[in-house]
C-alpha cells in the first residue's frame, strides 16, 4: 500500500535492498553514506560508538533508539556540527572528515534539528525555497540583477511547492509566515526544506 507513494528513487533503493541481509552495518549495493569506527566520547560517556555504517542510496533509513542513545550526536558528527575523538565518513564517495557544515550541506547531505529551526518572520514558502542549493542569487552581486536568478528561482518554488503539498496533510498555505504553524508541521517543513 504505501509503496505507491514511493518516489522512483526509493523504490529503486527498496528494490536493491531486497536481497539484502538484515544485520547491522551490513554493505548495501550502492551505499550514499558510509562511517567507520566513529566514536564520540564527552568526558567518561561514550555518546556514539558506530562501527560500520552505510546507507543506500535513494532509501528511506531510520535510526532508532532510546532516549540518550546518541542518535543525534551521530547526526551532528556526520553533517559537521560536531567532531568526533575518531572515525572516518564518505558521502557520495567524498571524505566528510574534517568538513564544515555549511559545506557538507551544500555537498548535499542536509539536516532537520530535534527542535525545530524555522525563519519565522519568512513565509513557509521562503523557508522552503532557502533549502535549494547553488542558487545563483546567493552571490551578492547577483543577487543585485533579478534576470540572472530569477528563472532559477521560479523552478526552486514550484519545486518547493510541490514538495510542501506532498508532505502536510493539511492544506498547506505557503504564504502564511512560519511561525503560524503548528509544530508537527514546522517539523515536515524542515524535512521539506532539506
Ligand atoms: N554536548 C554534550 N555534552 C555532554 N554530554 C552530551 C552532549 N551531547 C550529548 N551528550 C550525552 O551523549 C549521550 C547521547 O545523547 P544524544 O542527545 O545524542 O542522544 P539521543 O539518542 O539523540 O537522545 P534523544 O532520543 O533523547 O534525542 C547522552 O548521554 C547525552 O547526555
Ligand atoms: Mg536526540
Amino acid at each position: 500500500m504505501a509503496a505507491e507513494f514511493l518516489s522512483d528513487s526509493a523504490r529503486r533503493a527498496k528494490e536493491a535492498l531486497a536481497t539484502v541481509e538484515a544485520r547491522p552495518g551490513v554493505s548495501k549495493p550502492d551505499p550514499i553514506l558510509i562511517a567507520e569506527s566513529v566514536r564520540r566520547n564527552f568526558g567518561g560517556v561514550v555518546a556514539v560508538d558506530v562501527n560500520h555504517l552505510e546507507v543506500q542510496r535513494g532509501s528511506i533509513t531510520a535510526l532508532i533508539g532510546p532516549n540518550g542513545a546518541g542518535k543525534t550526536t551521530l547526526f551532528n558528527l556526520l553533517t559537521g556540527f560536531d567532531t568526533p575523538n575518531e572515525g572516518k565518513w564518505m558521502f557520495d564517495g567524498r571524505n566528510l572528515e574534517k568538513v564544515v557544515a555549511h559545506r557538507t550541506a551544500s555537498m548535499g547531505m542536509v539536516r532537520t534539528f530535534q527542535l525545530t529551526k524555522s525563519l519565522t518572520k519568512m513565509s513557509v514558502i521562503e523557508n522552503m525555497k532557502l533549502g535549494a542549493t547553488h542558487q545563483v542569487g546567493e552571490r551578492w552581486w547577483n543577487g543585485l540583477l533579478p534576470f540572472r536568478w530569477k528563472r532559477q528561482e521560479e523552478v526552486i518554488e514550484k519545486r518547493a511547492t510541490s514538495s510542501s503539498s506532498a508532505s502536510s496533510s493539511t492544506t498547506c498555505e505557503t504564504n502564511m509566515p512560519a511561525r503560524c504553524r503548528a509544530g508537527s508541521e514546522s517539523s515536515l517543513r524542515c524535512l521539506g526544506r532539506s
